[in-house]
């Protein structure tokens, strides 16, 4: 039997993005997100929902720009703490230990300390209540060369901090099954 929780927003597993973005002073600031997730394959899409009054709303308003920066499980209290208080009132990258390296391709900041980072423009946005989704066109992927095995992106070695449902993070568990692989079997 199920249990009716009524409407809510949540989804396991959540992210626990840091969405980095120049502020009006063209200041570095950093910010959690877990609204967020990859929308479109081509062109590639990553959404992010940010509250009209976030000091990242300003930053990412006037330089229509953002990175998606994917933390540690070891930068829980990095995250929390950017994502507790606000740029316009605290340094939080030098309280958090955070260094903003200037991106290539876009007029925002990516932080160097965390595994997987992604350069975005905005394309597109959405207000749906309290937020506005800015849905950015990924321009670039970087990710630290010891979190890669035979080339490609290892989970593990990224190891994710995850957002769960009742305001906490985890971590990933184990490898279950190969995707576009496992289903065939039913067919
Ligand atoms: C785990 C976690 C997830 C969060 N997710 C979001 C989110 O998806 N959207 C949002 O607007 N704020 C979110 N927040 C709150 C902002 O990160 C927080 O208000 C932050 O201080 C805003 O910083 P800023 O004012 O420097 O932009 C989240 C906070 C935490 C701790």
């Amino acid at each position: 039997m199920k249990v009716s929780l009524g409407p809510r927003a949540v989804a396991i597993p959540m992210p626990a993005f840091l969405v980095a973005s120049y502020d009006q002073d063209s200041k570095p600031n950093v910010m959690t997100v877990a609204w967020g997730g990859i929308v479109n394959s081509e062109p590639p899409y990553i959404g992010v929902s940010i509250r009209h009054h976030r000091w990242t709303y300003e930053g990412i308003e006037k330089h229509q720009a953002f990175t998606v920066n994917i933390p540690k499980t070891s930068q829980a209290q990095e995250t929390d703490y950017v994502g507790i208080f606000s740029g316009k009132t605290h340094d939080k990258l030098a309280k958090a230990g955070l260094t903003a390296v200037k991106s290539d391709l876009v007029e925002a900041p990516y932080l160097q300390e965390c595994p997987l980072v992604l350069e975005c423009k905005v394309d597109k946005y959405l207000d749906l209540g309290t937020h506005r989704l800015y849905v950015g066109l990924i321009l670039d992927v970087k990710v630290n060369e010891n979190a890669l095995t035979d080339g490609k992106i290892d989970i593990r070695k990224v190891d994710p901090l995850i957002f769960g449902p009742n305001q906490d993070y985890y971590q990933i568990g184990d490898f279950v099954a190969k995707a576009f692989s496992v289903g065939k079997s039913l067919k």
